[in-house]
């Protein structure tokens, strides 16, 4: 049987749909990568869509059907790149864009159809990973501390990933086996800095930190977000654009007295998401020997360089010498995800989610011929 399967990731930032297709024929190797454009019109409309807007409903159903469509479009064009017939792939991992998540009251919603993914490439499709979860009592995020702890272990070495999308989360990887894995989100990523560079310099994000870099940190101003109550609160938790978003923002704006440069928000930004990382480290994985660091804000080198002064004792890297780029670790991780579904495995950690018991994740939507 096939050892070919693809993760669909398109996270909080909505800034591509990453597609990656995996070998799992032992360790998981990376075949071939595609980063699939969301053209900007697509982008505001989900942007809208996630704040709550006028016919959402239906605006829902466009949009997962517009999604839908895009995420098979993403995957033709993968398997084109890669020169592989769709028949060679045992299934597609498709976590779908949230437009809702609120774990505390048990519901989060991702969409782009499956059915049309499935329908479309001819590839069974997995999908709807998280509801099962909180079905169980979790939070339903974050999900990718299992795959964290499946490929990245070392039973050497106390270590940490840590995930920078638009939300950053963590993932606690004890050396030894015994020890529970943790893990959950410690905040914003990235999500805040990119709507500031969209405000002031009518860009997506901030090209490698060098705006940030140019601003003086806040101290006062720092603090004063470190206070907010999320980052206080215990795990298991996670968190979306419903909480830390650009008004969040303007909020702690307007109550901080001194006004700031655009570029001291920036470097301050940059801190915030630096620091709630570092301790969230310091307090719950205090063993830690190594931090690891995947998703977009690995290429932020404020970020990093911010990361790395407040962990003199670990080394912070990518997870580049783990054997996988940081810009396809949760893509490989939603393949990895639809290939413990198929094999009846649960994909989840209760440890992490605060779930009642391990299950299997996601709704299987077959392909029209059974591999
Ligand atoms: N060269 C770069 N410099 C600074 N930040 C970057 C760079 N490339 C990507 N990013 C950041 O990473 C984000 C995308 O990260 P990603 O892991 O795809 O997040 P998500 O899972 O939320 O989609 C971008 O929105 C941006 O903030
Ligand atoms: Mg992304």
């Amino acid at each position: 049987m096939s050892a070919l399967f693809i993760g669909l990731m398109s996270g909080t930032s909505i800034d591509a749909i990453d597609a990656a297709l995996v070998d799992f024929s032992d360790q998981p190797k990376l075949v071939t990568t595609h980063s699939h454009p969301i053209d900007s019109k697509l982008r505001q409309q989900l942007l809208m869509l996630s704040q709550g807007c006028h016919n959402e409903l239906t605006m829902m159903l466009m949009l997962d059907h517009q999604l839908g469509n895009l995420f098979a479009e993403a995957t033709t064009e993968l398997l084109k790149k890669a020169g592989v017939d769709a028949a060679e792939v045992r299934a597609i991992g498709s976590h779908g864009q949230t437009v809702r998540h609120y774990p505390e009251s048990h519901y989060s919603l991702q969409i782009g159809d499956a059915n049309l993914i499935a329908e479309q490439t001819g590839i069974t499709t997995v999908a709807d990973f998280r509801r099962r979860d909180l079905a169980a009592g979790g939070e339903g995020a974050p999900l990718v501390p299992a795959f964290h702890n499946a490929v990245f272990h070392n039973n050497q070495q106390d270590r940490v990933i840590i995930n920078i999308g638009g939300i950053a989360n963590i993932s606690h990887l004890p050396a030894s086996p015994q020890d529970v894995v943790n893990g959950f989100d410690t905040g914003p990523g990235n999500i805040l800095m990119d709507g500031w560079a969209m405000r002031h310099l009518k860009q997506p994000f901030d090209e490698n930190g060098a705006w940030g870099k140019q601003g003086e940190v806040d101290q006062m101003l720092l603090n004063q977000m470190l206070q907010d109550t999320f980052f206080m609160q215990p795990p298991p938790k996670s968190t979306g654009r419903e909480h830390f978003n650009i008004e969040w923002l303007e909020r702690q704006l307007e109550a901080h007295s001194t006004s700031l440069s655009a570029a001291s928000v920036q470097a301050t930004l940059c801190q915030l998401t630096a620091s709630s990382i570092t301790q969230a480290i310091t307090e719950y994985c205090p063993d830690a020997q190594a931090t690891f660091i995947c998703g977009g804000g690995a290429h932020n080198q404020t970020l990093m360089r911010m990361l790395q002064a407040a962990l003199p004792s670990h080394t912070v890297n990518t997870t580049e010498p783990l054997g996988i780029s940081p810009d396809w670790v949760e893509a490989v991780a939603f393949a990895w995800l639809a290939k413990q579904t198929l094999e009846g495995k649960p994909g989840n950690l209760p440890a992490v989610t605060g779930a009642s018991r391990p299950v299997v994740l996601g709704a299987i939507y077959p392909a029209s011929t059974q591999k």
